[in-house]
């Protein structure tokens, strides 16, 4: 081969791949929620998509979502809430360049709209909850010296309103953090902070949001229904599950960073009298403060986000590969043995990797959706895409093998949304890439 057209093969490689990361959203972090007819959504692709009812999930048709006044999805620490009364989904830390921002998207009129917030506390770190009943976020920064912080969202429902939100201090936590932060969750109007340093598996310190309160010891939960062991003290994920009539659940997900199980911890307080159980639930007796375990999430990808509806649990890795169990809730308090995660029939394109996946026993289905991701690009600009996605993968085959898959799925999707975001600068560069590249199929 003759050194210049060596040369300018690599050079074209080099181009596209330039392309590919230029044009792409930072960090994006994608998430999954539900509205409150539980049909499901993904956002924070090259689009975002309604995906339908459980029963259409192994091969769902994909809608997608208005863009106007869409987040431009570049928060390294993004969540997903849904407001059940006021069928809204809310997102904070959407955009990296204006972190106090939060996204409200109201699922009836399927139409974004932006509020302001005044006074935020450092939404990158950290967890934050959405308190069912009083539509009060509650957030806490990671950070040893970090306060507990709310915001008020009370009149706001499903639009956002002209004038800013004041996020207010609440109090020093009960409890010092470790490096990584605490995990917060909600249940039976408690929040639950999971991963407190010092704490043995299965005890979660408590704060009581209606009196606005920390629990100065933390509570232990028992194992029941032969769970495989109790929640460790970890970093992970953490999520509430709602419940079909719309009240305060009372039931949690933790999945651990090394995705042991997935920790479904029931909590249940008397909102009147501490201690007493005769106003429970119906048949939750056996399970107050209990534990039960069920299989971990599919993708064991640190950075994946997780939403549940009243009877299902959906993961979206930092690929966009989405998996989902159903009939995990809703069954009486128990969780049923047996319980498998399936693979979603869609995976969401053009979110970026971060690499932090950690099993190899997610690579064959991230290797699938990377080809589903490369083939959609593909479909959507032709030959282009395919010759960026070829790029694409070399550039990326020096990764570590376990991550490699992932890495090149991210940014083959990346490059789709590249090319569809040209200005003109960057299509005369790919004309000459794209070139280069035909001399390589001709030579
Ligand atoms: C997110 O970004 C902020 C600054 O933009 C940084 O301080 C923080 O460490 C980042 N978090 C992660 C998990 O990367
Ligand atoms: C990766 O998994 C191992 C065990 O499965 C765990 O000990 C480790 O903390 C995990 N690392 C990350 C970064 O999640
Ligand atoms: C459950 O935990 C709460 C802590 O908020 C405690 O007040 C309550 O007494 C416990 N209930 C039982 C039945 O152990
Ligand atoms: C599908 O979802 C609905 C609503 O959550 C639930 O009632 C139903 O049991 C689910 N079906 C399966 C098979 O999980």
């Amino acid at each position: 081969m003759p050194s210049t057209l060596r040369l300018s093969l690599s050079a074209s490689a080099a181009l596209v791949a330039w392309l590919a990361s230029s044009a792409a959203p930072a960090s994006a972090k994608p998430c999954v929620q539900f509205d409150a007819s539980w049909n499901l959504y993904a956002f924070g692709g090259t689009e975002d998509v309604s995906l339908g009812q459980n029963t259409t999930w192994g091969s769902p048709t994909a809608s997608p979502l208005t863009t106007t006044g869409r987040p431009p999805w570049t928060g390294n620490n993004t969540q997903c809430f849904l407001s059940q009364y006021n069928n809204a989904m809310y997102v904070l830390n959407a955009d990296a360049s204006n972190p106090s921002d939060i996204y409200v998207f109201n699922f009836d009129a399927k139409s974004w709209s932006k509020q302001a917030t005044s006074s935020a506390p450092d939404l990158s770190t950290g967890t934050s909850i959405l308190d069912h009943d009083t539509n009060v976020f509650f957030t806490l920064p990671s950070g040893s010296s970090a306060s507990l912080y709310q915001l008020d969202f009370g009149t706001i429902t499903n639009a956002a309103s002209s004038s800013a939100a004041a996020w207010e201090a609440v109090s020093a936590t009960s409890f010092q953090q470790g490096g990584q932060g605490a995990v917060l969750a909600e249940a039976s109007n408690h929040i639950t902070f999971f991963n407190v340093p010092n704490n043995p598996a299965g005890s979660a310190n408590m704060f009581v949001v209606h009196y606005s309160y920390f629990q100065p010891e933390a509570v232990a939960y028992k194992t029941v229904n032969n769970a495989a062991a109790n929640f460790p003290t970890q970093h992970g994920k953490a999520i509430g599950v709602p419940t079909t009539d719309n009240s305060a659940g009372d039931v949690m997900v933790f999945v651990p960073d090394d995705f042991s199980n997935s920790y479904v911890v029931t909590h249940w307080t008397s909102p009147s009298t501490a201690g007493q159980t005769s106003d429970a639930p119906a048949g939750i007796a056996d399970y107050i403060n209990s534990t039960q375990t069920f299989s971990a999430p599919t993708s064991h990808d640190t950075d994946s986000s997780y939403a549940a509806s009243d009877s299902a649990m959906v993961q979206i890795d930092s690929t966009g590969a989405l998996y989902y169990v159903t009939g995990a809730f809703g069954n009486g308090w128990q969780v049923p043995s047996g319980l498998s995660w399936q693979k979603l029939g869609y995976t969401l394109a053009g979110v970026t990797s971060t690499g932090s996946s950690n099993s190899s026993s997610t690579s064959s289905s991230t290797a699938a959706s990377s080809s589903a991701t490369a083939s959609r690009s593909g479909a959507a600009s032709s030959g282009a895409a395919a010759a960026s996605s070829s790029a694409a993968s070399k550039t990326s085959s020096a990764g570590a093998s376990a991550g490699s898959a992932a890495a090149s799925a991210s940014a083959s999707a990346k490059t789709g949304g590249a090319l569809r975001s040209l200005n003109g600068l960057e299509v005369t560069l790919v004309s000459v890439a794209l070139s280069c590249f035909g001399l390589a199929l001709v030579f």
